[in-house]
């Protein structure tokens, strides 16, 4: 099986760069997660919306964040692959659950007028993405690691969106950072298994000539759709 490097490193076409991140096999990335699949089930805690869920919207709303439409200069930061699954109560996947992230630019701007820096924008970054989930609950982005702003440890922000359902809104934050600890919002969580599940590992890709990451973000939800 082909690693996402692998076949971006054989020159995909721009036409079906967009149908590689819809179709990707996510095996292959996930036998180089440590850690993926593995512990107990926990609820995954709501956090905050933030103030900088986008005030519009881009154009370009694919679950690719480098490229932006069919710009030649991708984003600048770290490529990462960010997949996980929508899961409920009972570790079942969840279908037609809109996944959408937000996140700053390298330079720690948000897709939002109000956002620090605002000038210093990286305008081949994306900002926000979308992706409807299948039968097997998986979502997948190609993004950037997330880099602190003044106030915040890195992470990024979701929202999954689901009829019927109240939006849940939630963040990632990458492991290891030393900024964790001393973070606002991730000292919210009281929970500590909760809290540690929301702190994810961003794992080079087995022979990335590129450097990408990969990291693997599952969100429970918890209720379980009625049948
Ligand atoms: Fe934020």
């Amino acid at each position: 099986m082909k690693t996402p490097s692998m076949i971006l490193r054989t020159g995909l076409l721009r036409n079906d760069r967009r149908q590689f991140l819809t179709q990707l096999s996510l095996a292959a990335l996930f036998w180089t997660v440590p850690g993926a699949f593995a512990g107990e089930l926990i609820l995954t805690p709501r956090q905050t919306e933030g103030p900088f869920y986008p005030d519009k919207l881009p154009l370009d709303t694919d679950n690719d964040l480098i490229i932006v439409n069919d710009a030649l200069t991708p984003a600048a930061g770290e490529i990462t692959y960010l997949s996980g699954r929508i899961l409920d109560a009972r570790g079942e996947p969840i279908r037609n659950a809109l996944v959408e992230i937000w996140q700053t630019d390298k330079n720690g701007v948000y897709l939002h007028s109000g956002s620090n820096n605002h000038g210093q924008r990286d305008s081949n970054f994306q900002g926000f993405g979308r992706f409807l989930t299948g039968s097997n609950g998986e979502y997948l982005f190609r993004t950037i690691k997330p880099v602190p702003y003044p106030g915040r440890t890195p992470h990024i922000h979701f929202a999954v969106k689901m009829k019927g359902r109240e939006k849940f809104t939630t963040q990632c934050y990458v492991a290891g950072e030393p900024q964790n600890e001393r973070d606002g919002v991730l000292k919210g969580i009281k929970d500590e298994k909760a809290k540690k599940s929301v702190i994810i590992p961003f794992a080079p890709v087995k022979n990335s000539r590129a450097a990408e990451l990969a990291a693997r973000f599952d969100i429970v939800m918890g209720f379980t759709p009625e049948a």
